[in-house]
């Protein structure tokens, strides 16, 4: 291999003589761009542009790491990027994603100049990418600043009271304030398992110090199914007349984004526990106060509460579990609970997006300046091109990030 490298001179060798003979005439019409490393500007484009794949391949790492956050933070809590997502402004959202698909277009097209010659144009559109890119920025610090303002950030700064007058996600319509259809038990199970197993079993057994049983209950058996959904809606507080546990039931067992046809689904659910339980006679330990579960196997723990928004009979210092203590923002009464989740990672991808518009900028400043001086033509445009890639990469993120934080609810 080496040898073969070395057999196959580049350039023809040259003797003693010819080194201290004045330059053939083809090295002085080497054009100023052309680097002494390179036999000619082609071959100097393409390791540039190769150069500027690996960096973008890099950039595609760098982000595809936060997108893996994203992934897993949303499938193990989705409700929390339902909630989360009610904050961000869609209307922001949408005309900055217009606004940088026609930045692509007009630095696409200042290759396209850059290409031809065209300088006047080239100036022109480079110009207008600059400005596209600008109001970009502009927009995304009027999204920031609103959310600073009403302390919709990252960390335990989420759960500071944002005094009054600051937005909140807008509110939802009560469950039963549309018809509702008949449930469907097969959706409700899988609703079921996914936010009620948690403290009220997979059977509905009910768990020991988390939620009572419902195959036995009669408060169950006797309501109709739309009581049973506003009271699912709602609730039960502790000081509930109706509670007999101490302990309170979560509006809609803490999972905001149960919609009223779900609730009906649960509902239908709970009816099959419930003839499962009338048919089958119950074990001999089981009182009628409160059923242990029949499995041998100890209950799992119970995981973090997910999305909670408690009610104000809920006071986060004295319902505080010990173990936590009341500075714990899963027990906060305000904002619902692991919230700030998702702002941590709308910050770290937008802003770290954002700073990749901020550079893209200095880069189309310094291509706007050369081409004012008539750097760029149809023999050498590597800059603009090489800009234009990059910036083209900078959009495809956003492309990307629009939807899966803007749209998801
Ligand atoms: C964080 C734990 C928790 C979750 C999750 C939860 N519940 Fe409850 N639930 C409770 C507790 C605790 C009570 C009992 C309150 C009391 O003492 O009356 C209760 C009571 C109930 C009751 C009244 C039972 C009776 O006999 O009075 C119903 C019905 C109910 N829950 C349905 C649901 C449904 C449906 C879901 C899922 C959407 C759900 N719960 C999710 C904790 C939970």
């Amino acid at each position: 291999m080496t040898q073969a490298i070395a057999m196959t001179p580049v350039t023809p060798a040259r003797t003693t003589t010819e080194v201290s003979a004045p330059p053939p005439a083809g090295r002085s019409r080497r054009p100023a761009h052309l680097a002494h490393h390179f036999d000619n500007p082609r071959q100097q484009f393409e390791a540039a542009r190769l150069g500027m794949w690996m960096f973008l391949a890099t950039e595609v790492l760098l982000f595809g790491g936060l997108f893996c956050a994203y992934a897993v933070f949303r499938s193990n809590h989705a409700e929390l990027f339902a909630y989360g997502s009610r904050f961000l402004d869609t209307t922001w959202g949408t005309i900055n994603t217009v606004v940088l698909i026609l930045s692509s277009v007009t630095m696409a097209t200042a290759v396209w100049c850059a290409q031809r010659g065209r300088r006047r144009e080239l100036v022109l559109f480079l110009a207008l990418t600059f400005m596209f890119a600008a109001d970009f920025l502009g927009i995304k610090y009027i999204e920031y600043s609103h959310k600073f303002h009403d302390n919709v950030v990252w960390g335990l700064t989420f759960y500071e009271d944002p005094g009054p007058g600051a937005a909140g996600p807008p509110a939802q319509e009560p469950a039963t304030a549309v018809a509702l259809e008949p449930g469907d038990a097969g959706a409700g199970r899988t609703l079921y398992l996914r936010t009620c197993m948690s403290c009220h079993g997979a059977s509905g057994e009910g768990l020991p110090g988390l939620g009572m049983p419902l195959r036995s209950s009669s408060f169950v058996a006797d309501m109709d199914d739309a009581g049973l959904v506003r009271f699912v809606e709602k609730g039960r507080a502790k000081s509930d007349p109706l509670n007999t546990t101490g302990m309170v039931m979560l509006p809609k067992g803490g999972n905001p984004s149960l919609k009223g046809q779900d609730l009906m689904d649960i509902v239908a659910f709970l009816r099959v526990l419930q003839e499962q339980s009338a048919s089958e006679t119950p074990p001999a330990h089981a009182t009628a106060e409160f059923v242990i579960p029949t499995s041998t196997i100890a209950a799992p723990p119970a995981g973090p509460p997910g999305l909670a928004r408690l009610d104000d009979d809920f006071n986060p210092i004295r319902d505080a579990p010990a173990e936590t203590g009341p500075q714990d923002p899963r027990y906060d009464a305000v904002r619902p609970a692991n919230a700030h989740v998702f702002f941590g990672i709308y910050f770290a991808m937008t802003g770290l997006h954002g700073l990749h518009v901020i550079a893209g900028m200095v880069v189309i400043a310094w291509l706007l300046v050369r081409s004012m001086k008539g750097h760029f033509g149809p023999g050498y445009f590597t800059p603009v091109d090489l800009g234009a890639l990059y910036w083209h990469i900078v959009d495809l993120v956003w492309i990307f990030l629009f939807p899966l934080l803007y749209l998801i609810h």
